[in-house]
């Protein structure tokens, strides 16, 4: 499997899956291409540092149809045929995601389906739960509602901030999205109905 990963920010779960698949965690996979839709991603530097191709494109100045469309040409050019969105902050519109159905992932800070959308964190500590996560999911016309492949759970502390949250969440989303992108990439799922199941 080529993958493409698309970033907008910090970059913390491509880095994440790019270990893993340096590590060999991630059977068959080669990260082809990471792009971000912000010039100043820090994803992108930590990208080349690995010595994979990282390109911005950025939304400022283009239609979302002339951006997307640059988007697919440089996934199409670099033979790209599964896409892991990693922090990436823009909704893809229906013609992108039929482009790519079924082989597109994102990761959510959250236990979906609690708390889709912006600050997922916030959202669970507002709220109460003594539990949130993250999930790992595939990615439809619908925000954060896509099958969901792999899920895990951390508790939420009495004395917890949006950061402290946020930060123990994250350590459980590096491993999250190597695990569910190595099951994809090795193929080894059926999907019946909403159910991604192991075979
Ligand atoms: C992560 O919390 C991810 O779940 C959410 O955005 C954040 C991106 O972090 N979608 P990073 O850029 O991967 O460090």
């Amino acid at each position: 499997m080529n993958l493409g990963i698309l970033i907008s920010g910090r970059g913390s779960n491509m880095v994440a899956l790019a270990d893993a698949v340096r590590a060999g965690s991630i059977p068959g996979a080669e990260i082809r291409v990471v792009i971000s839709d912000k010039m100043n991603a820090a994803g992108l530097q930590a990208a080349a540092e690995r010595g994979i191709i990282s390109i911005a494109i950025e939304r400022r100045g283009r239609t979302r149809e002339e951006h997307e469309r640059e988007i697919l040409s440089v996934l199409k050019a670099r033979e790209v045929n599964l896409i892991c969105l990693a922090g990436y902050m823009r909704l893809l519109s229906c013609d992108f995601i039929e482009a790519y159905r079924g082989r597109i992932l994102n990761i959510h800070p959250s236990l979906l389906p609690a708390f889709p959308g912006m600050d997922a964190q916030r959202q669970a500590l507002e709220h109460g739960v003594k539990f949130s996560g993250c999930t790992v999911h595939f990615v439809d016309e619908n925000l954060d509602a896509g099958p969901i492949i792999e899920q895990r759970i951390v508790p939420v502390h009495d004395d917890d901030t949006v950061e402290t949250l946020s930060a123990r969440i994250l350590v459980e989303e590096h491993k999250t999205y190597a695990e569910a992108l190595a099951l994809v990439v090795s193929g080894k799922y059926e999907t019946v109905g909403r159910r991604v199941i192991r075979k």
